[in-house]
């Protein structure tokens, strides 16, 4: 790809790496980089050879939060027309698990960019926050709801009313992150859950994503109605005639994906 504010490569073991690169203004995501994201997330979507993708920024980094300098003069009428971080959602609608590789601050539009992904891994220095209420607005995508479904209310009150960040530790504690990983190994670490996931039949991979966000917006009895009608179908598919023969043959699946 043709990128100037990001970088795409291969980690190896079918996982894309895309890396956040506006070093001078910490990641700030403009809306050149979010066109960018989203035409780098959707190729990788599509492409056969690539079962997970990882999201990351730099040491000091993942994004701190949309480009305020881009923001800063848009009035109404042209915010609502051209419907302003409308193509923000198109992430959430990748099929294949993406992981967010967090270091240092991950801050309004960052924070939201890191919960739209499947699984979010933290380094030690990973700081995560809404601290829109400091600039006269509030998140504008998905803070005050993803952030309130992962933290519950009394958490996400605090951080979204009084911009206070949460620390690794702290966001560990309270399910944000699913865990917190040594100084310097999250990208190793998130390449590593990714290849994993890979080796998985991608059948029920993007089967057991597609139920784990459906828990999101089904009441209790439709979601468990809408993962029930998914397991059986996943027995029309040759992954779970291997998996199920593999096992009772006491050998490791070979899954063809199909
Ligand atoms: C534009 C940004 C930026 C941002 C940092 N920079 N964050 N530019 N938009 N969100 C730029 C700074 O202006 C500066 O540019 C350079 O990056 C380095 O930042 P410093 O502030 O000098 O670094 P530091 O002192 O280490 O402070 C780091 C920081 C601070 C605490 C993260 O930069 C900060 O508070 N940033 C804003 C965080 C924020 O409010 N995020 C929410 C944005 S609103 P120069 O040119 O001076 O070197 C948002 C709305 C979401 O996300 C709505 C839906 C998406």
């Amino acid at each position: 790809g043709d990128y100037k504010n990001i970088i795409v490569s291969q980690a190896g073991n079918g996982v894309t790496l895309i890396t956040l690169n506006r070093p001078k203004a910490l990641n700030a995501l403009n809306s050149e980089l979010f066109t960018e994201l989203n035409h780098a997330t959707a190729a990788a979507d599509e492409d056969a050879s690539v079962n997970a993708i990882v999201i990351t920024g730099s040491e000091k980094a993942f994004a701190a939060g949309a480009d305020i300098k881009e923001m800063r003069s848009k009035e109404f009428a042209g915010a609502y027309k051209s419907n302003f971080l409308g193509h923000w959602t198109k992430i959430s609608e990748v099929r294949k698990p993406i992981i967010a590789a967090v270091s240092g601050f991950a801050l309004g539009g960052g924070c939201e960019l890191a919960m739209m992904c499947d699984i979010i891994l933290a380094a030690p220095t990973a700081n995560f926050g809404q601290p829109e209420i400091n600039l006269g607005v509030i998140p504008g995508a998905g803070g005050s709801q993803r952030l309130t479904k992962a933290l519950g209310k009394s958490l996400s009150m605090e951080l979204v009313l009084t911009g206070r960040n949460l620390s690794a530790d702290e966001a560990e504690k309270h399910g944000l992150v699913s865990r917190v990983v040594r100084e310097g190994d999250v990208v190793e670490e998130a390449v590593k859950v990714g290849a994993q996931i890979g080796k998985k039949g991608q059948v029920a991979v993007q089967a057991a994503k597609e139920a784990v966000n459906a828990s999101f917006e089904l009441s209790l009895h439709e979601g468990l109605r809408f993962e029930r009608r998914i397991f059986q179908a996943l027995f029309a598919t040759k992954d779970q005639k291997e998996g199920m023969n593999a096992f009772a043959e006491k050998r490791k699946a070979q899954f063809s994906n199909e």
